[in-house]
């Protein structure tokens, strides 16, 4: 299958490396001096290109979202700050007819963790001599603290404790991003980390999703995709049985 990347920065270039290892193809890259639009060439670029991958910027994802559906085509978006959008895009996707799955966060082992952690919460809040807190490290170019992905983690256990769950966050050096939430006793801790190694984590994320998406409708998380994930993992573990 072909796809096509919307922004070829970092995350692009990378998307564009790794793409034959899951037998898809770049067959067009949109960036701000190419940036996608709705018009004829458009739509003769895309003819066989059914899934972009947007990774790009705050400023144009919502622009390139309102573009891409419009072409009919299914989204992966990584790009975040659109939240406020969401009700927008789920219209547009409902009209249009099309797929589109987003996530703040494209690594697999980060929505493993996700799950690990929705299971930690209520078993350790049931000891209340474990405190919990919160880590999270990236490199000094990163200019949101906490991270998106440390508010999800915190979203995912807050409600199992009274007291708000303390976040420390270290910006410094080259670190590609670490989370822990860490519960503490007077005799012993128990943490609980992922540590990213490099930016291909996200890549290969999106580019599971880009095979996912091409045959949905709808709006879709991460979740979904790892909820096939889980069945088929299930079906492998009893077809070995
Ligand atoms: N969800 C996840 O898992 C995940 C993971 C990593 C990163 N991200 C997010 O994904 C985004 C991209 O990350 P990155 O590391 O690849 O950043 P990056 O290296 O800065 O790349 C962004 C690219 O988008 C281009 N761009 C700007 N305006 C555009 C437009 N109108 N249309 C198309 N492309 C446009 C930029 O072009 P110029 O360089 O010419 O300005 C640049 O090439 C960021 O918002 C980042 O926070 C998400």
């Amino acid at each position: 299958m072909k796809i096509g990347l919307v922004g070829y920065g970092k995350m692009g270039k990378i998307i564009e490396s790794l793409a034959p290892n899951h037998g898809l193809e770049v067959g067009a890259r949109f960036d701000i001096g190419n940036p996608l639009q709705d018009d004829a060439q458009t739509r003769q670029i895309l003819k066989d290109i059914p899934v972009l991958i947007e990774f790009s910027t705050p400023e144009s994802v919502m622009h390139n979202i309102r573009c891409g559906l419009a072409l009919e085509k299914q989204m992966v978006v990584g790009t975040t700050g659109w939240h406020d959008h969401i009700d927008e895009v789920k219209d547009l996707v409902e009209k249009n007819g099309t797929g589109l799955v987003h996530a703040s966060n494209f690594s697999l082992g980060v929505n493993l963790f996700y799950e690990i952690l929705k299971n930690a919460g209520p078993i350790m809040a049931r000891f209340e001599q474990y405190v919990p807190f919160m880590e999270e490290q990236h490199h000094q170019f990163k200019k949101d603290a906490p991270s998106g992905t440390a508010k999800v983690i915190r979203e995912l256990i807050q409600p199992y404790f009274d007291t708000e769950i303390p976040i420390s966050c270290v910006r410094a050096g080259y670190i590609p991003g670490s989370h822990a939430v860490v519960f503490d006793s007077r005799v012993d801790t128990i943490k609980l980390e992922h540590v990213a190694r490099n930016r291909e984590g996200f890549a290969e994320g999106a580019l599971i999703a880009a095979r996912w998406i091409q045959d949905q409708k709808g709006l879709f998380g991460f979740q979904d995709i790892l909820g096939t994930l889980l069945q088929q993992s299930g079906k492998k573990e009893s077809n070995y049985e």
